[in-house]
């Protein structure tokens, strides 16, 4: 599929890890895949004072070794480098801005900006574009994390709002563009098979975990500053959550599927300061071993303080106050330096209203759904079988739906699509502001419990599931994490 709009993508952070890491290969993926309009352009924005020859050595150098190397052709490669140009540009001064603008006259096309850079560079570059006009026809690309808190994130919003329109801002959760994620939503709502189960009445517990083998790598000062509350939980598994509860949306436009969104955010059971220790675990790993290999302790990373106390992991117990809801516990956990790299979503469902089959049919457990998101995704569900031979005696037994196997090929890198999805001005998978608002309003009176208490994150050792506070929570319930059955 050839792409036919044509554009100009403006790269602020060009030469940071996120461009490096994720955003130009994800172009380049897509230039090699023939989706980008040929005359489109990326200009790539920082504040070295480069040539286009030592940017296109540094995009040689650290951004070649990120692309896939399956049938890299060099002539490919080179028409990619043709599309890019630098521009060395200082923020504090206005004269740069104009000769941005300048660089630009020269193109067609919808000008994207997107601004790979810190927050706290999300309103000066904003004011110094509109400055120069460049605000008009224009789409503005904000990354995560967008403000540290409602407070923060509202002004920026505030601010950005009053030079762009809210359909001219794109907030990226990169979750939403998984494939899987997107594969959540055809498997809830094009199978007339679990829609009828996927409520109270026959759901007893779900539980959504995206655990990392990785710890904080070359990010310590950011992540120090930030932790796992806002890095991973207000935005990426909140947006799972509500992917996974949300009502059928009328259609898949864009604000169909963010009003269902918004519905399940503002639904979420606020939490009570003075039960966050009944609700929320959170954890800092210490040393220990990740497949056979010793790891430090997060406090001796670099750009940690030694005496931080910032969570590498967090457990909540949440509930959702509507009709479908009410009453099912879901168990949301991330973590950094965990036992094993996993995305997936559990849904416990109740056993049998009455076994006809005796007692000992209902140990046996019920019916369970795993959906993985990554690494492989795949779909098991779990249902009870009679074992064979004498009597009746229940087996869990289950039934794999491996991706990998249907659809050998196109899989997508989640910047891939949500880069076209800027390119072809479709907001469906970007996070509107009231979604953003509602998850930072929910998870404040953690921020400030945590903020404002005594207590500590709780220590795990690298290369475990987290803190045993963690477990204890789920046991309260009569229940326990997937991979404590095992
Ligand atoms: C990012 C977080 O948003 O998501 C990182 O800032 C985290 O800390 C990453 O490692 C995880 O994403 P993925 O796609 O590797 O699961």
């Amino acid at each position: 599929m050839q792409s036919d709009s044509n554009f100009v993508f403006v790269l602020f952070g060009g030469t940071g890890d996120l461009s490096m890491r994720k955003i130009l290969p994800a172009l380049f993926e897509a230039h090699r895949a023939g989706m980008l309009n040929p005359a489109g352009r990326i200009v790539c924005v920082a504040r070295e004072a480069w040539d286009q020859g030592a940017y296109r050595r540094w995009v040689e150098e650290h951004v070649k070794p990120h692309v896939s190397k399956d049938g890299l052709d060099d002539a490919v490669w080179r028409s990619f480098l043709e599309r890019m140009q630098y521009v060395g540009l200082d923020l504090g001064r206005a004269e740069d801005f104009v000769l941005l603008r300048d660089t630009l006259a020269q193109y067609d096309g919808t000008r994207v900006f997107y601004l790979a850079t810190g927050p706290k560079l999300f309103v000066p570059i904003c004011r110094a574009l509109s400055d120069v006009g460049l605000n008009q026809n224009a789409r503005i690309v904000l990354e995560k994390p967008l403000g540290y808190d409602l407070k923060s994130s509202n002004a920026i919003n505030d601010a950005v709002g009053e030079i762009f329109q809210e359909e001219q801002i794109y907030r990226i959760d990169h979750y939403l563009g998984k494939e899987p994620v997107q594969n959540l939503l055809a498997l809830r709502f094009s199978n007339v098979l679990f829609e009828p189960l996927w409520r109270r009445e026959w759901v007893e517990s779900i539980q959504i975990t995206i655990a990392e083998e990785l710890g904080v790598e070359a990010r310590g000062d950011f992540y120090d500053n930030t932790g796992a509350l806002r890095d991973m939980v207000q935005n990426h598994l909140l947006q799972l959550l509500s992917i996974v509860t949300m009502e059928p949306p009328h259609s898949m436009d864009s604000d169909s599927v963010r009003d269902e969104k918004l519905r399940v955010l503002r639904a979420l059971k606020p939490i009570d300061e003075r039960d966050i220790s009944r609700v929320a675990v959170r954890g800092q790993y210490h040393a220990g071993v990740i497949r056979g290999a010793a790891v430090p302790a997060y406090a001796t990373e670099p750009g940690v303080r030694p005496d931080s106390t910032t969570e590498t992991f967090v457990a909540l117990k949440v509930e959702i106050d509507n009709w479908r809801w009410a009453g099912v516990p879901f168990f949301l956990r991330t973590g950094k330096r965990l036992a094993d790299r996993v995305a997936e979503i559990v849904v416990n469902f109740r056993t049998v209203p009455h076994s006809a089959l005796g007692a000992n049919a209902l140990r046996a457990g019920a019916n369970r759904l795993v959906i993985r998101l990554q690494p492989n995704e795949s779909i098991r569900l779990y249902c009870l079988a009679k074992q064979p031979g004498e009597g009746m005696n229940l087996a869990s037994v289950h039934l794999d739906l491996a991706f990998d196997q249907f659809f050998k090929e196109g899989q997508m890198e989640a910047y891939q699509r949500l880069l076209l999805d800027v390119i072809h001005g479709r907001l469906a998978l970007f996070v509107r502001r009231d979604e953003q608002e509602a998850a930072w309003r929910w998870v404040e009176p953690i921020l400030n419990a945590w903020a404002s208490g005594t207590s500590k994150p709780k220590p795990y050792a690298a290369g475990t599931w987290g803190p045993a506070a963690s477990s204890a929570m789920l046991a309260q319930h009569g229940t326990c994490w997937l991979e404590e059955e095992n």
